[in-house]
């Protein structure tokens, strides 16, 4: 495909509500959505997960057949080392050698990746570089994998999902003035919060929190008002004339989220000596009421919903209502299909 001008890959993200797809086609240098659809996840086993991969396939009518899918969770690792400075091969060498002190899993149990970083913000010094080790047990890649067999599509690369909100940040942000700031971006699902910290073009710091997430808050609704899970779930999304109630009960989850992030923010602006200036939400309890104007305040900075199609074309015959409605959610299976520019 060296001479080809149109590409196609799709990002495929399989969380544990819903599973995600989106098509990007880069034509000539400029990325388009040509291709997008996600479907409710019904329980939580592998099971489940393959046959919601099976109907978006069959419904959202995928053109691409090349996939992107991300891993997530306590299998997978990314650390950022300050290393000599050496040659690509040696740092390999290096990396593949003293991996065991890094990598809290058995070395043959895991696939390893990684990738030496340059920018403004890098603090290795004189004689150093920033090299960012990356490793992920094989079991979970596989059962990744598993799930895009037997329907149509074929799996081009495994990414991480911390790195595909880092990469969807870069596809939708214009180079120079926006990327030069320091963007957090941070996505919110049902059971795992994603954070990612771009500088310069490059994700600089990366991690997963466990707690806080939309199952959190639908269990603090459900305790605190003595309702079940499912009305606790209808409540939130529409809370109608007991919103503050709403709001109430969730604060404490809400408050918990925004001291974890504080913490990593304060980390990261100390190690990087710059401040997180810009702070961008994504997934679906990105959505909760009133959880943009609480993060705002507890971080005391300015936050977005992040919309990974900006500047983005979009093709004709794809629902670009629907896609605009749909797109904080999206977030992770754009960055893995922005994979396409390098593809
Ligand atoms: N309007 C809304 N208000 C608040 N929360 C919402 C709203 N709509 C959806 N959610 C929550 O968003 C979560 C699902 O979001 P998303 O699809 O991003 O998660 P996921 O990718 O399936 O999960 P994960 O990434 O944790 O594996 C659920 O917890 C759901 O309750
Ligand atoms: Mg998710």
């Amino acid at each position: 495909m060296l001479f080809s001008k149109t590409r196609t890959l799709v990002g495929l993200d399989i969380g544990t509500t819903s599973v995600k797809a989106v098509e990007l086609t880069e034509r000539r240098g400029k990325l388009t959505v040509s291709g997008f659809g996600q479907v409710e996840v019904n329980g939580d086993t592998p099971q489940a997960r393959q046959s919601a991969v099976d109907e978006l396939v069959q419904e959202c009518g995928l053109r691409g057949r090349r996939v992107v899918t991300g891993i997530s969770g306590k299998n997978v690792i990314v650390r950022y080392l300050t290393l000599p400075i050496m040659r690509e091969e040696e740092m390999r060498n290096a990396l593949m050698f003293e991996a065991s002190k890094y990598v809290p899993f058995p070395l043959e149990e895991c696939v390893l990746d990684c990738q030496r970083l340059e920018g403004a913000v890098d603090r290795a010094g004189e004689g150093n570089m920033t090299v960012v080790l990356v490793a992920a047990r094989r079991s979970q890649i596989a059962e990744q994998m598993t799930c895009i067999e037997g329907t149509s599509l074929a799996t081009d690369a495994v990414d991480l999902d911390v790195m595909a909100l880092g990469n969807a940040f870069m596809a939708a942000t214009p180079e120079g003035d926006g990327q030069t700031r320091v963007a957090a971006i941070i996505d919110i699902g049902a059971s795992k919060i994603s954070i990612t910290v771009v500088a310069d073009g490059t994700a600089w710091f990366t991690r997963e929190l466990q707690s806080g997430a939309g199952r959190d808050m639908t269990a603090a609704i459900a305790l605190r008002l003595g309702v079940t899970d499912e009305e606790a779930e209808v409540l939130k999304r529409e809370p109608g004339d007991r919103a503050s109630e709403v709001t109430d009960v969730v604060t404490t989850v809400v408050d918990d989220l925004a001291n974890e992030l504080q913490l990593s923010f304060d980390w990261f602006e100390n190690q990087f000596e710059c401040r997180i200036d810009r702070v961008l939400l994504s997934g679906g309890a990105s959505r909760l009421g009133g959880l943009k104007e609480s993060l705002a305040h507890a971080l005391d900075r300015e936050v977005e919903i992040f919309d990974p199609f900006n500047g983005l074309a979009v093709d004709e015959g794809v629902d670009a209502a629907l896609l605009a409605r749909s797109a904080p959610r999206l977030a992770i299976a754009a960055g893995l299909a922005a994979r396409v520019r390098k593809a």
